[in-house]
């Protein structure tokens, strides 16, 4: 197969120039895999990018695709619907968490954020509390690249390039513990009282300032941070005490990447708003939702009179009829094969693998929740990331495809892995690290 001409595309969160000297092009993907343009089968090791849950072609969600594509290609989103928008909200509803009632769509995780970044805003105000403008995210946290969730966000290299973002943000100290919670099987033993950073939070600004609270349930594109014990609930119970919104970014961990539908049923602590994109279409085409508990939807209702727009906010794309589409049938063929749930069946043999890797050469951590596992890596000197990304390129010449970020490897296969593959992936990526220097 001919290459294309690589020059016009700047492409993103890649080292463009090096991939250009070295391109890696997939043209084809059912199941399990990949194919390369040379032919060679790649296993996704990754979901895509965590959001091929149920494997790759699936034909129930491809036809839904086509067969809205020849329907009704658009709709305005903006006073005016279509049935599968209702339907799939009316189904994401059921499956979130009570309190969690009702969804407004979006076209990405990052939209989902500055959308329920915006929610948390709009409901202090509407119930009589604008003066509560202060939004708290985390340290290492990832909430996607538009301004709110940069400013929320917490990975440096994110951030620098882009100036002094959203003024009146705070940030709690990350979860990472190496000393204490290193190798931990599951949730770590040690770090629940970071969470009172949030008190401090409070104490110096006053709770009357702070609007919300954004966490992902667990850290992912920071290197798979797994919420240590009692620390989702103590964030929780500091946010009540203090009339704060508790928001979860569950851009990755929804739709059962651990264990449950959403993280927040695997760690038993519901937010107030929960932010979701990938899954929710099986990656197949772009869309992203804020599922909001009762109270914040009704607060926002009831302010205006019944002729005005409640909330001055929405998307072109929003509700998009081929998303809709993708999405209902995403969410039957995840009942239909019980992959919200199959994390947790096959988590055990997924665990003991990837544990079993501690043994390994520079292995200086794992961990593990679901289908989702970090192996951090101890970095080179004055090269962070670069052995990581070694390990990277030799498991895709072995026919893996692993993402790193820093020196962690992290893995989140498709949900519809099987015993051999959870092998092959552990093989490959155990001999790849021990190739690299
Ligand atoms: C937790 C979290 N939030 C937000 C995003 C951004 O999603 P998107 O790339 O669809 O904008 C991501 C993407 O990985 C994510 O992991």
């Amino acid at each position: 197969m001919s290459r294309p001409d690589l020059a016009a595309h700047w492409m993103p969160f890649t080292a463009n120039r090096q991939y250009k000297q070295q391109p890696r092009l997939l043209v084809r993907a059912h199941g399990m895999h990949y194919w390369t343009d040379e032919g060679r089968q790649v296993l996704d090791g990754v979901a895509g990018l965590w959001c091929v849950n149920a494997g790759h072609g699936r034909s129930r969600i491809t036809t839904a695709m086509a067969e809205q594509a020849a329907e009704m290609d658009y709709c305005p989103p903006f006073q005016m619907g279509h049935p599968k928008a209702f339907e799939l909200a009316t189904q994401l509803a059921a499956l979130a968490p009570e309190p969690l009632r009702h969804v407004f769509f979006t076209n990405s995780g990052s939209e989902s954020v500055d959308t329920a970044l915006k929610m948390a805003l709009a409901y202090h105000r509407a119930r009589g509390e604008g003066q509560r403008t202060r939004l708290i995210g985390r340290e290492r946290g990832y909430h996607g690249v538009n301004f709110g969730g940069l400013s929320v966000g917490g990975m440096v290299g994110n951030r620098k390039q882009f100036g002094a973002m959203v003024a009146g943000v705070d940030h709690l100290r990350h979860t990472h513990d190496l000393a204490r919670n290193a190798f931990s099987v599951g949730q770590p033993a040690h770090g629940a009282e970071l969470a009172d950073d949030l008190e401090r939070l409070v104490a110096l600004h006053d709770a009357s300032t702070i609007a919300a609270v954004i966490v992902e349930p667990m850290a992912g594109s920071t290197g798979v941070l797994v919420p240590p014990q009692g620390y989702l609930q103590r964030l929780r119970e500091i946010c009540d005490r203090h009339g704060i919104l508790l928001i979860f970014d569950e851009v990755i961990t929804g739709f059962g990447r651990t264990g449950q539908p959403f993280a927040a049923q695997t760690f038993g602590v519901t937010p107030d708003l929960m932010t979701l994109a990938k899954g929710l279409t099986n990656g197949a085409v772009p869309m992203g939702a804020v599922v909001a508990s009762r109270a914040v939807h009704d607060a926002i209702m009831q302010a205006p009179p019944t002729n005005a727009i409640e909330f001055f906010h929405g998307y072109t794309y929003s509700a998009h009829p081929l998303a809709c589409a993708a999405g209902l049938a995403t969410l039957a063929t995840y009942a239909e094969d019980g992959l919200l749930t199959r994390a947790s069946a096959m988590g055990a043999a997924f665990a003991k693998a990837v544990h079993g890797l501690r043994d390994c050469p520079h292995v200086v951590d794992v961990r593990n929740v679901g289908l989702v596992a970090g192996i951090e890596l101890a970095g080179r000197e004055g090269a962070p990331g670069a052995r990581a990304f070694d390990v990277f390129l030799d498991c895709f010449r072995e026919g893996l495809l692993i993402r790193t970020t820093g020196d962690t490897i992290a893995l989140s296969p498709p949900l519809i892995i099987e015993d051999a593959h959870i092998v092959q992936m552990a093989d490959t990526v155990r001999r790849a690290i021990q190739r690299v220097a």
